[in-house]
């Protein structure tokens, strides 16, 4: 049997799949890879299976693929990429690799958040322009975490690794939003439940930790950064579309925030004219919120567990449209 990946996949995976006379194929150009390139390999009639590395699927792609492709393993734990209704009409299963990567996203969040609050990307700038020494004893500060409030918007798992930290290193207070409460949050972090309006009025730092859904795409826009502290910071490691860009940049200049930190953007990647790059309390990185050995490792592992799974017929392990085994192809 055969499978196609939309990128290099890490050899675990390999080795796991060809012990299971498995074959993986993969997209090894540098450029990412096409609409019109994938839907031609993946209905050659070669491959039975798709890993998708983040790769848009849409309906059509479904549509031309369904006869040939009886399962897709997503290399992430968000799935806004894929048409899922279109997927599940078609009868494929699809998964994704959640919790393996909770650490890594968070410890992420976590990263960006202490790089905005002391201009760390800046400073380091300053040193490459040989101006290390253009500031005064009262200027170019930054400003402390200890003690603050950090407030979560979509408070699940990864939410929940970033409040363990952000109250251990700094012991800062949690409030979050969600659509219902969360009782381990509740607990563990002894996190207060509070509206959306609340959130961004109380919120030092407001880091974005939910999936990106119709109703949570550019929620994060001009109305709200109005009603944010001047002084607060924005986090976001889940999906740049959950923050209206052009509003954040309006904000940071007209200094009703006080900085950002993306580890996701709209689009991707973000050219390199992006204001935002050049902004002293801003830090932005290019998605890599779970680009570590050991979790990239464990992402590809569950993956090619899913994979086989689905091409011996069995319930996936991690799957994202259930409903898929109530509807017959
Ligand atoms: C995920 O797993 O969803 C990461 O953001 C990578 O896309």
């Amino acid at each position: 049997m055969k499978v196609f990946a939309t990128k290099v996949i890490p050899d675990n995976a390999k080795a796991f799949l060809s012990a299971n006379n498995i074959v993986v194929d993969e997209w090894t150009n540098q450029t990412p890879i096409t609409k019109n390139e994938l839907t031609k390999i993946v209905t050659s009639g070669k491959y039975t299976g798709l890993f998708v590395l983040g790769a848009k699927i849409d309906a059509e792609i479904i549509h031309a693929i369904q006869r040939n492709i009886q399962v897709i393993s997503l290399l992430s734990v968000g799935y806004d990429n894929i048409d899922l209704h279109a997927a599940t009409m078609a009868g494929i299963p699809v998964s994704n690799t959640p919790d393996v990567l909770n650490d890594a996203t968070a410890e992420t969040a976590f990263l960006l958040m202490q790089n905005v609050a002391r201009k760390a990307f800046y400073n380091y700038r300053r040193i490459m322009e040989d101006k290390w020494h253009n500031d005064s004893f009262i200027t170019n500060l930054g400003v402390d975490l200890q003690g603050k409030t950090l407030g979560i918007f979509g408070l699940g798992k990864i939410g929940l690794v970033m409040g363990k930290l952000c109250r251990a290193a700094f012991n800062m207070e949690v409030i979050y939003h969600n659509r219902s409460r969360n009782p381990k949050a509740d607990k563990t972090l002894n996190a207060q439940f509070v509206s959306f309006d609340e959130l961004l009025h109380r919120s030092d730092v407001l880091s974005i930790h939910c999936a990106l859904t119709p109703e949570t795409t550019r929620v994060f826009n001009a109305a709200v950064f109005k009603k944010m502290k001047n002084s607060s910071i924005l986090i976001n490691t889940a999906r740049g579309k959950v923050v209206d860009e052009p509003a954040l940049i309006q904000a940071l200049q007209k200094a009703e925030i006080w900085g950002a930190g993306l580890d996701v953007t709209d689009p991707e990647p973000m050219q390199p004219d992006n204001p935002l790059l050049q902004m002293a309390t801003v830090a932005v990185l290019p998605h890599i919120g779970s680009a570590t050995v050991n979790t990239r490792h464990r992402m590809a592992q569950l993956a090619a567990e899913n994979m086989l799974l689905g091409l011996t017929g069995k319930r996936l392990k991690t799957i994202v449209n259930e409903e898929v085994y109530s509807i017959k192809k």
